[in-house]
């Protein structure tokens, strides 16, 4: 079921730029901003605070089940521990079931009235919101990433190293795109944008141009016929 809400569904691995670019389309265009990613590594976290092993199929679906952001509160979910116990348990069908209804219930009914919704993640083209008016899939060479991740996490812990954070990487995309539950994948519709040369201005306006035309056509295809 197509709704009239626009919808921007952002996909990509680690450190692809996603983030950053999702929440200025979203702000540029007055959309609400799910950043799905926070889902898993909050279901990851819960866990891992509770001394539970994300492996574990039973207790990951009764945490996911049970989820709610505000249980977040105050909670780091951007550490490498947290970043790997998420792709753990997201690769548990049982998992991504027990949160598909809240992103999909966001992107029908954004909060605060807003009149769409940019969700950011790894299935989102493909299973989430397979209807959506725009999907981008955004990409960079590994090491590019790797870099960009491991300054982030640098400005906060200096004892990770580069290597650390390559191989981690590196290891989290082979988990993403061969589980059997909703592979990150690009979607067949969507457009792919390699940011390994692009800083955050250039690859914003090249993903603009892609919204552009595409709300263009969504505006077209809305109009009645004479
Ligand atoms: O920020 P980063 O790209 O490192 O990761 P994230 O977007 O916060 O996602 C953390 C993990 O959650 C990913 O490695 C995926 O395993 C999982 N995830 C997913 O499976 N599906 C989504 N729609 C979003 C995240």
């Amino acid at each position: 079921m197509k709704s009239d809400n626009i919808i921007i569904a952002v996909d990509g691995p680690a450190a692809s730029g996603k983030g950053t670019l999702s929440r200025r389309l979203a702000s540029f265009y007055g959309l609400a901003y799910l950043d799905t990613g926070s889902l898993y590594r909050g279901v990851g976290w819960v866990m891992l605070s509770r001394g539970l092993s994300p492996r574990d199929v039973e207790d990951a679906e009764a945490t996911a089940k049970a989820f709610t952001l505000e249980q977040l509160d105050g909670a780091d979910i951007r550490t490498p521990d947290v970043g790997r116990a998420a792709s753990v348990v997201a690769a548990l069908p049982e998992v991504r079931d027990a949160l598909l209804e809240f992103q999909r219930s966001f992107a029908a009914s954004p909060p605060n009235g807003l009149k769409g919704a940019v969700l950011d993640g790894r299935d989102i083209g493909t299973v989430v919101c397979p209807d959506a008016t725009v999907k981008l899939f955004i990409d960079a060479a590994v090491e590019v990433r790797a870099e960009r991740r491991w300054k982030e996490l640098n400005e906060r812990d200096s004892s990770v190293s580069y290597e650390q954070v390559l191989e981690d990487i590196k290891r989290r995309d082979k988990r993403d795109s061969t589980r059997e539950a909703a592979p990150m994948k690009a979607a067949q519709d969507a457009h792919l944008i390699d940011t390994s040369m692009l800083d955050i201005d250039a690859a914003f306006t090249a993903v603009r141009r892609e919204i552009d035309k595409a709300l263009m056509k969504s505006a077209m295809e809305g109009q009645p016929t004479a």
